[in-house]
């Protein structure tokens, strides 16, 4: 037996038991006379003692060879510490070592074990074995678990079964690259990893397996951020004979039910915003609402004076930073610099200072008077002791820039708590969205979202007017989870292709299948996937979702350990009927 306890279990209730432990050398301190050591595996630290005294010549020469991250046994009596360490859970007690045996030696690892590393992040994903071993990294990834289990256990307690569905499909068009498999046995052809299971998930509803759901890897060929991997993980859901409030309701309890399990946060009913209301007031899909400085539009109070910047821009719109008033010319010039780089790309910003005695000064007081300063105070709600940040130009652009301005002072100002969460549903999408490469409209969520009952015409006449049965959970500014409820008619998908730009053949060779399942009674059906990932890391207090996967690929979609991608040899290329373009290479 190697062990009789973990690391993390023996307390002072235990003392003169006799125990074997088992596990990794966190560091040893060796006095000569006396030697001790911090042995750690995954339920914690226990220190072991020997000395000169009482401890076998044998397994004291064996302590002193101890080296960092060696794994060894070691069997002793557990003894009251001399001095106790409140901060352990293990610190009230030793072991007084008379056996040990070392199961293996270790190298000198490249960075050291600890909370605080010395290690750069590609150094440790390089040895993410190691990695894994430092508490934080191994807490993420115990709390994933816990996290994914009250999923399950939830889920399934709602009746919901989980049905896996196959990885080797056919594209699924989500919106992004799919990655693709050659297949061998079929020269020339293809399969691709499911961007999603969407397709799959309204097939089962057509096959009668109502209340679906699947923790599944979902795999898109994109630029990554920080809340993004190439693969990553869904809590993948569809329910049929519902409406888009059925759903609504039921995974807002999910969410509830979680919020609740892992942080103990009670939440009333979530806040459902429309996708144009949040568009207006945080200029973002996906607002984080946990603080205000909510947009103020200025067109009506700012233009028609002879500032022409105002007067030809599309939208005048600012947003009121609390106690903004504080800051130095010279943090604004460095506000102003960071909203003219090119990842915000605004080509200046105006400010006005709302001083403690309600008179207001601005950068732009050649064309303004305090009156008209006192209606941009009203409109975006600045107090005495505010300062108010403008941006103009066109409608989107200008909202994304100042959006994104309202997100970095939050952060700056310590508005975007961790422990504090504010879901919210936003709802009502668009159900197309313009596309300036191709020049042509696509499915903002997916070609199966059904449009609003009675819009169908409308896709006619006014194409970029229709809304969806389509919404996204947003938790804390981050999209944590999207759906829709889905067109279950063959003639609605036709023509819902056919306005997409699909001839009939190309929707008949792409998903001819599903429109087949649909002559065979397809229920009402709709559903949502919410990322587990990011779910994970905002539940975690944190955005950066690598952080909470045990082996995630870095920017450029490697994985550094195992150097993935890499090249295949030829005969593996002849075997798949590929051949490379080397002059490309
Ligand atoms: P959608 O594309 O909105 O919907 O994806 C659902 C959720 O998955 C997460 N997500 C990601 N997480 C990490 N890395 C990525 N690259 C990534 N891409 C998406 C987001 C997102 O909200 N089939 C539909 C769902 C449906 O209609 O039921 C779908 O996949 O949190």
């Amino acid at each position: 037996m190697y062990r009789t306890h973990t690391n993390g279990e023996l307390r002072a209730a235990h003392i003169n038991e006799v125990v074997t432990l088992s596990g990794w050398v966190q560091k040893t301190r060796d006095k000569g006379f006396m030697v001790w050591v911090d042995l750690r595996d995954r339920y914690g630290i226990t220190q072991l003692i020997f000395d000169e005294e009482r401890t076998p010549k044998d397994v004291m020469e064996k302590a002193s060879q101890l080296g960092r991250e060696f794994v060894i046994q070691a069997t002793g009596k557990v003894i009251e510490r001399e001095s106790k360490n409140p901060n352990m859970s293990t610190g009230d007690i030793e072991i007084l070592v008379s056996e040990i045996s070392i199961l293996n030696a270790s190298l000198t690892p490249p960075f050291t074990i600890e909370d605080d590393t010395d290690g750069g992040e590609d150094l440790r994903m390089k040895y993410r074995y190691l990695d894994i071993r430092r508490q934080p990294v191994r807490r993420n990834l115990v709390f994933r678990h816990k996290v994914t289990m009250a999923v399950r256990n939830y889920l399934s307690q709602k009746n919901f079964i989980e049905v896996e569905t196959p990885y080797l499909i056919k594209s699924t068009p989500e919106g992004a690259r799919d990655f693709v498999v050659p297949s061998r046995m079929n020269e020339g052809q293809f399969y691709a990893l499911p961007q999603s299971p969407q397709t799959f998930k309204q097939l089962l509803m057509v096959g009668g397996m109502d209340k679906y759901f699947q923790i599944v890897k979902c795999f898109r060929d994109e630029d990554l951020r920080a809340d993004r991997q190439p693969e990553f993980t869904q809590i993948d859901c569809e329910m049929a004979f519902v409406e888009q409030e059925d759903i609504l309701q039921t995974f807002e309890g999910l969410t509830r039910h979680l919020l609740k399990e892992i942080n103990g946060v009670e939440v009333d009913e979530f806040a459902r915003i429309t996708y144009d209301e949040a568009m207006r007031r945080y200029g973002n899909d996906k607002p984080d609402i946990r603080f205000g400085m909510e947009f103020g539009e200025l067109n009506a109070v700012a233009q028609h004076k002879d500032f022409n910047v105002f007067n030809q821009a599309e939208l005048v719109v600012g947003i009121a930073v609390p106690q903004g008033n504080g800051m130095t010319r010279k943090e604004i010039d460095q506000l102003i610099d960071w909203v003219k780089r090119p990842q915000i790309g605004a080509l200046g910003m105006v400010y006005v200072r709302c001083n403690e005695d309600g008179s207001y000064k601005s950068s732009v007081d050649k064309f303004y008077d305090q009156q008209d300063l006192a209606k941009w105070a009203e409109a975006t709600g600045a107090t005495p002791g505010d300062i108010i940040l403008v941006l103009s130009g066109e409608t989107h652009k200008t909202r994304t820039q100042l959006s994104a301005l309202r997100m970095e002072l939050a952060s700056r100002l310590g508005l975007r708590k961790s422990d504090e969460f504010a879901p919210l549903w936003v709802v009502d999408f668009p159900l197309l969205e313009w596309d300036e490469e191709t020049q042509r409209y696509h499915a903002m969520h997916h070609p199966f979202t059904a449009p609003k009952p009675g819009q169908l015409e409308l896709l006619k006449t006014n194409p970029a007017a229709v809304k969806a049965n389509a919404y996204d959970l947003v938790l804390n500014g981050n999209e944590i989870g999207g759906g829709s409820i889905r067109i279950h008619d063959k003639q609605v998908q036709a023509k819902m292709f056919d306005y997409l730009g699909f001839s009939e053949q190309e929707a008949k060779a792409q998903f001819g299948f599903l429109m087949d399942a649909f002559q065979y009674g397809a229920p009402p059906h709709g559903g949502i996937a919410f990322g587990l990932d990011r779910l994970v890391a905002i539940l975690g207090g944190q955005e950066t979702i690598r952080d909470f996967i045990a082996f995630p690929k870095n920017n450029a979609g490697r994985d550094v350990m195992i150097d993935a991608p890499a090249p295949i040899d030829s005969d593996q290329l002849d075997e798949l009927h590929l051949q490379l373009n080397l002059k490309k290479l």
